[in-house]
């Protein structure tokens, strides 16, 4: 007999008569393992910087039709010409908001002189200078606010949104 199965041969006999191999294996699966650092889990995407206008295109009452975070999600950009929530420009009157209605989807207009989003399919009507709130209709959610920055140069960014766009289980889609 070589010496590598003498050895094994013992080992096998030792395990049999004091169970000593099964306290090593507890012994190995109890021990702690190092683990490398890992970033921590998360289900929420980061939303995407994106341009969508210099402030000099915008004329009052005029909405620039504009997708984001996506080409499937329409949105409206607006300069109001009064301030509204979360507006952003030197006169807090830029917004941007979905154009899906948050009831069936519905694809929304903008009408400048009530200053409102309203719906085509069931007549719900959303108010623009207060951060989409419902007005009336049947709809129970307000409607999604693209949240806005705009630097000094004047260029206007979207850089998240409030609320979810109609249809959508996570507005970033992974
Ligand atoms: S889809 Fe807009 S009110 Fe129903």
């Amino acid at each position: 007999m070589s010496d590598i199965s003498r050895r094994s041969f013992l080992k096998f006999g030792a395990c049999v008569a004091g169970g000593l191999c099964a306290s090593e294996a507890l012994g190995e699966a109890a021990a702690p393992r190092e683990t490398a650092a890992r970033p921590a889990l998360t289900t929420v995407l980061p939303y995407p910087r994106l341009k969508l206008a210099h402030a000099t295109q915008l004329k009052t009452g005029v909405e620039l039709r504009l997708t984001y975070p996506d080409k499937e999600s329409p949105i409206s950009l607006l300069k109001l010409g009064k301030k509204a929530i979360n507006g952003i420009g030197p006169d807090a009157d830029i917004v941007a908001y979905s154009r899906l209605c948050s009831h069936m989807g519905g694809s929304l207009n903008f009408r400048p002189s009530a200053g409102e989003f309203q719906c085509p399919l069931h007549y719900a009507r959303f108010d623009a200078a207060k951060s989409g709130l419902i007005i009336i209709g049947q709809a129970t959610d307000n409607l999604p606010q693209i949240q806005l920055h705009m630097d000094r140069k004047g260029d206007i960014y979207a850089v998240g949104i409030l609320g979810l766009v109609y249809g959508r289980r996570a507005n970033i889609l992974g």
